[in-house]
């Protein structure tokens, strides 16, 4: 049985700070005890550069590094380590894929295709590319209820279509894409996806062989690991054939000051020392969340999720944006004639932390006609009393204010 007091004695912030009802996970998660150790312990016993040393310690950390790259693998889905990239974000594997990938294959007159509901992590490094290449940035529109049109999509597919790339589970409104639909539609044409996995990689049995995209992209921090790190996932086919965007140690085969070669993937595109406490963190991160039954994990979410949207939904003169059927733990919405600032201070007052603007996604926000919404995310140490609290701290507010 999942235990949610057992789970949230897990992560010492909590501890630090018994009153804080922390819903602004989409943001950034808190770190179990666990994982803070496990960084803590790797500065203390083991710290030491990878692939340089002849020592114990250094070819321990050597070791255990690699052996992150195999458990990121097994948590995706993936074949194989070697499809594994440790990065510093989301951010930038997308940067990177943008720069390694698309840049050479892409023409004048091209085209590459994103979601309406982008974080601009997943919209600007491909307008910026459209635009040096004088390549045309189509965008899958949404509707009022933030579901993405599929036979939109379908549309604008054509045999100059060179990339398409759309998160999972919008991280402003909580929808959950279709993303089965759009990567079949695209490989009929023979087009890669990526898919934006940033908010999705914690709630989804993730399994990225039968998801079939051609890039997955995450960052640790959002399910309970360190940041300044992440993963980008790559088909073989593909990593191999991408030339590295950034030059220096630990990447190369020979070097001479007439050329150089490169290392195979992955290594190509981890040059210079790496965040190698990160990724060390990343490993404690995957060995917390394996801990638990995914099943129950999800069943509860399930739960929380629903219990929000209830209690929300009930609140007169709150609306929700995206669907309300949405599957997902993020919630944002408005209180009518309150601006989402004024909100969000009012909660913290009462040690109440959610988010509120545009979220990185301020297109989707224009498109919706508003300045940003509040938006409550969710995740295994919230319980259904927070949510009580929530919505108690809410009324207030709507009382203040009328
Ligand atoms: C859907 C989505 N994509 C990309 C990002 C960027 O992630 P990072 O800042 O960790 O690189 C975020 C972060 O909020 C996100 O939610």
């Amino acid at each position: 049985m999942f235990d949610v007091t057992k789970v949230k004695a897990d992560f010492p912030i909590f501890k630090h700070h018994p009153d804080l009802i922390y819903l602004d996970n989409a943001s950034t998660t808190q770190k179990p005890g666990a994982v803070i150790d496990g960084v803590k312990n790797f500065y203390e016993k083991e710290n030491a550069n990878i692939h340089r040393g002849f020592y114990k310690i250094a070819i321990e950390t050597s070791k255990n590094y690699q052996s992150v790259r195999t458990k990121a693998a097994n948590y995706l889905g993936a074949a194989d380590s070697k499809n594994i990239v440790f990065t510093s974000g989301t951010t930038e594997s997308i940067n990177l894929v943008a720069q390694s990938f698309l840049e050479p294959r892409l023409e004048a007159g091209d085209n590459v295709i994103i979601s309406a509901m982008e974080h601009h992590a997943n919209l600007i490094p491909w307008q910026m590319l459209c635009q040096k290449k004088g390549a045309e940035l189509r965008v899958i529109p949404m509707d009022q209820t933030a579901q993405l049109d599929l036979s939109g999509y379908k549309k604008m597919l054509s045999e100059k279509t060179k990339m398409i790339s759309v998160v999972h589970i919008s991280n402003s409104l909580g929808s959950v894409n279709p993303i089965e639909d759009i990567i079949e539609l695209a490989h009929e044409k023979d087009i890669p996806v990526l898919v934006d996995g940033a908010q999705s990689v914690m709630n989804y049995e993730m399994n990225i062989r039968n998801l079939d995209c051609d890039f997955f992209v995450f960052s640790a921090h959002k399910i309970f690991g360190p940041t300044g790190v992440g993963v980008l996932y790559g088909k073989e086919k593909w990593l191999k054939k991408m030339q590295p965007i950034q030059f220096g140690g630990d990447m190369i085969k020979e070097v001479s000051f007439e050329k150089t070669t490169f290392a195979d993937f992955p290594q190509k595109f981890e040059s210079g020392t790496q965040n190698l406490a990160g990724v060390i963190g990343l490993g404690h991160t995957i060995d917390y969340l394996e801990k638990f039954e995914k099943k129950e994990v999800m069943k509860y979410l399930e739960m929380l999720g629903k219990y929000a949207i209830e209690k929300l939904s009930a609140i007169e003169n709150l609306k929700i944006f995206g669907n309300s059927n949405h599957n997902s733990n993020i919630i944002s919405f408005n209180l009518k004639n309150i601006h989402p600032h004024d909100v969000a201070t009012f909660l913290a007052e009462e040690n109440i932390a959610v988010r509120a603007g545009q979220h990185c996604t301020q297109p989707a926000m224009d498109l919706l006609g508003i300045p940003g919404t509040i938006r409550a995310s969710f995740t295994i140490y919230n319980s259904t009393d927070e949510v009580d609290k929530l919505v108690k701290s809410l009324k207030s507010i709507q009382k203040f204010f009328a």
